[in-house]
């Protein structure tokens, strides 16, 4: 697998696991295609996708906002270092970045604290 910059083509991706995964975010709330475009218009500089060696299959993104590391990996996917994977990439993009997580997210807690990313559970 490898991370690639997030090109207008994955925008759809990114929205379609944040708004899946809408619970482990901040914003609990579903996004809207427009807020999306918006969104990613200001930040895809800092949002990454991991793409399988058959360079199609699209693993998870990745992201940075104001420092703040945003995450996800599709269900069939997750728990295999897909995640690792993409914040040990972070960690060397965006040193200083940090992540808050919630208490409930032992998979976000445990990725974290296993590349050794400095976060915040709330
Ligand atoms: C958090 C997330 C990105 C982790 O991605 P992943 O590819 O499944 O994670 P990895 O396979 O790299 O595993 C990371 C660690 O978490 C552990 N883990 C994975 N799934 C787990 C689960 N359901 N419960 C507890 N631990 C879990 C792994 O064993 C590994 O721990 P280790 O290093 O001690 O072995 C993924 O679960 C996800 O997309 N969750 C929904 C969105 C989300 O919560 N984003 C984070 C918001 S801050």
């Amino acid at each position: 697998m490898y991370m690639v910059k997030c090109e207008e083509k994955y925008w759809p991706f990114v929205l379609k696991l944040r708004n899946k995964f809408k619970k482990s975010f901040f914003s609990q709330s579903i996004i809207t295609n427009e807020e999306h475009e918006k969104f990613m218009r200001k930040w895809s500089d800092s949002y990454f996708i991991c793409i399988a060696d058959d360079e199609t299959t699209l693993l998870g993104w990745v992201g940075v906002v104001n420092g703040d590391i945003r995450i996800a990996v599709p269900c069939e996917f997750q728990n295999q270092g897909i995640g690792k994977f993409m914040l040990e990439y972070i960690k060397v993009a965006f040193p200083e970045a940090t992540a808050q997580i919630f208490s409930s997210n032992h998979a976000s807690i445990n990725a974290f604290n296993s590349v050794g990313i400095k976060n915040e559970i709330v």
